[in-house]
């Protein structure tokens, strides 16, 4: 499934209580139904003050649901209508009040009201509810409140943020909802199957940058891209995620510890110490394989002679076959980044490398771009993973990966 439909198929309820953050909840309806979802917005009385139903139901393409007394339900069960046809649940703003009813299992409006009908879904698990705080930070910190949201995660309720940052009251700390495209994540990795829940990986990511001088280096046209695919997907699937990342201007999937290093060397000693205590290791990065003897301290000027000057060269350490070679190794993972011949060179990492698992991809067609077309080769043989976008791949990786690890 492309990256633009994951959310395809799936019905979610949107419910709104009252609070600033409403202006968001726009956004956040038009970030789900972009990526496939239907929108049903449920909002409260006081959502309804911020912002009006005639928004949502323009931007949901649904009449907004307000009351549980409404007579068009032929029924008139609007909230066990709402609750049955959901795959998801998501109040977005969640506010203290509304937290501190969801606690209390009070249900004196529809919206509180259809989060208690949640029904048991495939798998005996109730219809998921996420909850996107959004309060002013005194609020957030009140002993109520954390005491109210500890009751609602251990009832099962995700919570999804607070943000940090500015408030519409000109105060600054936590509290803030989350951004919509924040919470559309959330909600998509929610659905994610968890075939890693509690296992730990370990990324390396992008290129790295060897220093010639002050002002000069080698890298290569490693964007990170895939590396970082693989860290959100290994994280949505439940993993506890660090990602070592060369020099590259992405974001760091949420909920992952980032450690950013430049050079081969520096990646090298920011994983082997830690690289016993994870279960699996997917090297992506595209580490330099030379670097200069010595960088100069000081800008290396022309001579004059119309020569480049020489630069001795050194092998940089192989950081994949370090960690394959640590007593209590996790489970290893390669990439091989090829311009040809792919299959051939893959296995021969395979057995160089001394590792269970080498990912396969052409480099000059995938670098910088956003899809990429796996090629997986083990001791058993080779499995091509279609061209799709990198989130996507990385999804079917850690599938394969858990298989592997006999998750
Ligand atoms: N790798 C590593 N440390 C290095 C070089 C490579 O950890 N110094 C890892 C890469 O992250 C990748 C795998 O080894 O997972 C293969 O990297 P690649 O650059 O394709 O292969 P090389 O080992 O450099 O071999 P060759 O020069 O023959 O392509």
């Amino acid at each position: 499934m492309s990256n633009l439909a994951q959310l395809h198929g799936r019905h979610v309820v949107l419910g709104l209580s009252g609070g600033i953050a409403c202006y968001k909840a726009a956004e956040l309806a038009r970030e789900l139904i972009k990526v496939g979802a239907t929108v049903q917005v449920v909002m409260t009385e006081a959502a309804e003050h911020f912002i009006t139903a005639v928004t949502m139901q323009a931007l949901s393409g649904r009449p907004v649901a307000t009351s549980q007394w409404d007579p068009r339900e032929a029924n008139n069960m609007a909230h066990i209508n709402l609750s049955r046809e959901a795959d998801a649940v998501l109040v977005a703003p969640a506010s203290a009040d509304f937290i501190a009813k969801i606690a209390q299992g009070r249900a004196d409006d529809l919206l509180s009201l259809l989060c208690l009908a949640r029904p048991l879904k495939a798998g005996g698990q109730p219809c998921p509810l996420l909850l996107a705080p959004a309060m002013n930070r005194e609020m957030w910190a009140h002993p109520a409140t954390q005491r109210n949201l500890a009751q609602v995660a251990a009832d099962g309720a995700l919570v999804l943020g607070p943000g940090h940052g500015d408030q519409a009251c000109g105060e600054v700390g936590d509290g803030r909802m989350l951004e919509a495209a924040e919470l559309r994540d959330g909600l998509v990795a929610s659905f994610q199957p968890k075939l890693l829940a509690g296992r730990r990986v370990l990324i390396t990511a992008g290129p790295t940058f060897e220093a010639i001088d002050p002002v000069r280096g080698i890298t290569n046209l490693s964007s990170g891209k895939m590396g970082f695919a693989v860290a959100r997907a290994a994280q949505e699937a439940g993993a506890l995620v660090t990602l070592v990342a060369g020099p590259v201007h992405l974001p760091t999937p949420r909920h992952v510890r980032r450690i950013d290093v430049k050079s081969a060397q520096q990646m090298h000693d920011a994983v082997l110490p830690i690289a016993a205590e994870h279960d699996v290791f997917v090297a992506t990065a595209a580490v330099a394989d030379w670097r200069p003897a010595s960088a100069s301290d000081q800008k290396i000027k022309k001579d004059g002679s119309g020569q480049m000057p020489t630069i001795a060269m050194t092998e940089n350490p192989d950081i994949l076959a370090a960690v394959a070679r640590l007593p209590g190794r996790p489970y290893c993972v390669g990439f091989a980044a090829e311009s040809h011949d792919l299959a051939r060179h893959a296995r021969e990492k395979l057995v160089r490398k001394n590792v269970p698992l080498v990912v396969g991809n052409l480099g000059p067609a995938t670098f910088g771009r956003d899809d990429n077309t796996l090629l997986l080769v083990d001791a058993q043989g080779e499995r091509e993973l279609a061209t799709a976008d990198k989130l996507s791949l990385a999804r079917e990786l850690v599938r394969e990966i858990a298989r592997r690890i006999g998750q």
